[in-house]
């Protein structure tokens, strides 16, 4: 069980402490992304992209967020676990949403889901906050959206779409979210509505403004080369250090100095 809670977000943004925030979608990484102090895991739906190799989000199922939350909540000791809500759990209406945001804490350990999305799922997130099930909304780049939005493309640019994600900001926090994710944003809209609205902003794209940041993990290792977002900045390249392991160790099997007397049974 997690010990960082929505009460602990939130209080983050009063004190003016950022909040960190980073994806994972096993146990091996859950635990090293706890151990290294991280407040948020997000067991993203981007799964679709950097775990199972397909095109976009759209085909990833409520059974398969279920399946890798329930592994990421093992792994995590400290960390909060939110699930993200996949393509058409919570479009078609409130009970569709509160039934499948449910089974993330239900069966799978998490304290809270993202949605993406903002005045459109408004109903939504008052009935999942209704039920006790804490949201965080999610708004700017939506990738669930890429068709209307015709690839995944900076939002807000213009002054008439910068102003209408205010108004879907404060939308989604009367609506009752406890945070709010910024995905893709000009960073000077990203810090009018962090200092317009009370709950958290957490970025990704969108600037240093925001009360806290996140990326997904596979992109901040290096294990993820399709594509490398602008707003992306790369730690590891865990790829590489694989590969250099993997080519010794079939090099060592072909020349016969593994296994060693030392990796033997007498
Ligand atoms: O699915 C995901 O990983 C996301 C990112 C914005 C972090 O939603």
């Amino acid at each position: 069980m997690s010990s960082v809670t929505v009460t602990d977000i939130i209080n983050k943004k009063k004190s003016g402490k950022k909040i960190t925030m980073l994806t994972a979608y096993d146990y091996p990484f859950a635990r090293i992304v706890d151990e290294a102090g991280i407040d948020i895991i997000l067991v993203g739906d981007s799964l679709g992209m950097v775990v199972q190799g397909l095109e976009n989000t759209l085909p990833v199922t409520m059974d398969e967020m279920i399946y890798h939350t329930k592994m990421v909540s093992r792994g995590a000791q400290r960390a909060m676990v939110i699930g993200d809500m996949p393509f058409l759990s919570y479009q078609a209406g409130t009970a569709d949403a509160v039934r499948n945001a449910g089974r993330f804490l239900k069966e799978a350990g998490a304290s809270a889901v993202k949605i993406e999305g903002g005045s459109e799922v408004a109903e939504q997130i008052k009935a999942m906050t209704r039920s006790d099930i804490p949201v965080m909304a999610h708004i700017g780049l939506t990738p669930q959206s890429i068709h209307r939005m015709g690839g995944y493309k900076v939002q807000g640019k213009t002054e008439e779409s910068a102003e209408r994600l205010i108004e879907e900001a404060l939308i989604v926090e009367d609506s009752g979210a406890f945070s709010l994710l910024l995905e893709a944003i000009p960073m000077g809209l990203a810090k009018k509505i962090t200092e317009k609205i009370t709950i958290p902003t957490i970025g990704i794209g969108a600037g240093p403004h925001c009360d806290g940041q996140v990326l997904v993990l596979h992109d901040v290792i290096g294990l993820f080369e399709r594509f490398v977002p602008k707003f992306v900045k790369r730690y590891a390249n865990i790829k590489n250090d694989v590969l250099e392991a993997l080519t010794r160790y079939k090099a060592e099997i072909e020349d016969g100095a593994f296994p060693s007397e030392k990796e033997s049974f007498k």
